[in-house]
């Protein structure tokens, strides 16, 4: 039987940056309010003409040629987004694999909002290890900027752009095979955090009602306590099950959405905090970009080596849920 193997990893930061100073010019906040509910002080906002695959597109190329596979070997494509080139079609995946000049590859998105990077691993994970595909580039792009409406200060302090990517591959040596991975969703949340209009579910009258209804919107008090809820429970599920004790974790990375919330996820779980990777402060919440962001970002201080256990934990709009144990296994040491 083939494992699936977490070869490398790439991201990329658009240049612009918006401070909790600048946001404070546009609502009614202050940098110390948000420093203190979030933990965030700036997010890096794409370009007017920066798309979601053009950053995705950079991820990438960081993760393939980090990799030391073959570009043309790659066989599939997963972008996990919620805030794609273009609603329905094409895919931003095929978008992408285009861009790489890629061809002939599987190439689709899927929307599973801050979970979207764990999920994509998962299917990797399960192409892979049914010997469907060999070499799976996975991305998580967002540029949450454009379905930011910045006149709420409940959600526009919170979101920033961005992308990650990682290579996953075949392998027969199970040292280097990631280890479990879980995923979940209640629907009966799906009104905690949405987009109201755009889709089928939303019949709209006017053209203004529909942009306005683009916008995210969220119900974050309560949000924040099912994230606390899901996420602890979540990891302490994978961890028990693959019999792991939390101090066996190199690197804990959960989603970057409110360094409360991972506070409180890592203290549930007894995390030191050098265990603990945190980028919130520096890059906002960017969805389904942040745990790779976050990955990437460890890799190029050169805290991540080759062989350490990464415990990834994610949380979203869905409501969906997932975490995974992955051992970091790149071909180039
Ligand atoms: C959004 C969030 C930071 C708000 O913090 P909070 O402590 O829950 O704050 P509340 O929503 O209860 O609001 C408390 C007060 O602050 C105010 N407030 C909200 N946003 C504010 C802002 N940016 N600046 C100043 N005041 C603000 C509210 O209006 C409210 O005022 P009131 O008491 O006069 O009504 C927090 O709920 C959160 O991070 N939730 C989870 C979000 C998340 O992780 N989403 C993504 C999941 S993947």
């Amino acid at each position: 039987m083939a494992y699936a193997a977490f070869r490398s990893i790439g991201a990329y930061v658009p240049k612009k940056i918006l401070t909790n100073e600048a946001l404070s010019q546009m609502v009614d906040t202050t940098d110390e309010w948000i420093l203190q509910r979030t933990g965030i002080k700036e997010r890096h906002i794409a370009a007017t003409d920066e798309t979601t695959s053009d950053m995705g597109v950079e991820a990438a190329k960081k993760a393939i040629e980090r990799s030391g596979i073959a570009k043309e070997d790659i066989d599939m494509i997963v972008c996990a987004t919620i805030s794609p080139d273009y609603f329905c079609m094409p895919s931003t995946a095929t978008i992408i694999s285009n861009k790489l000049g890629l061809a002939n590859v599987t190439a689709f998105d899927i929307s599973a909002a801050c979970t979207g990077f764990v999920y994509i691993l998962s299917i990797a994970k399960a192409f892979i290890e049914s010997g469907m595909k060999k070499n799976v580039l996975i991305i998580g792009a967002e540029k949450l900027s454009a379905i930011t409406d910045y006149s709420d200060r409940g959600t526009c302090i919170l979101f920033g752009d961005g992308a990650g990517a990682a290579i996953i591959s075949a392998t027969d040596n199970k040292e280097e095979a990631i280890i479990d991975i879980q995923t979940g969703a209640d629907g009966a949340f799906a009104d905690l955090l949405m987009t109201p209009n755009g889709g089928t579910g939303s019949p709209h009258d006017s053209l203004e009602q529909e942009a306005a209804g683009c916008f995210m919107q969220m119900k974050g008090n309560e949000t924040f306590k099912v994230a606390v809820r899901t996420l602890t429970k979540d990891v302490v599920e994978i961890l028990e099950n693959n019999n792991i004790a939390s101090a066996d974790v190199k690197h804990f990375v959960p989603h970057q959405a409110n360094y409360r919330i991972i506070k409180a996820v890592g203290d549930a779980l007894k995390m030191k905090e050098e265990q603990v990777v945190l980028t919130v402060h520096k890059y906002g919440n960017t969805s389904g970009a942040s745990i790779p962001m976050a990955i990437n970002d460890i890799y190029e201080s050169e805290e991540l080596k080759a062989g350490e256990l990464l415990l990834l934990d994610a949380f979203g709009g869905g409501l969906t849920w997932g975490s995974a144990l992955v051992p970091f296994s790149p071909l180039k040491k």
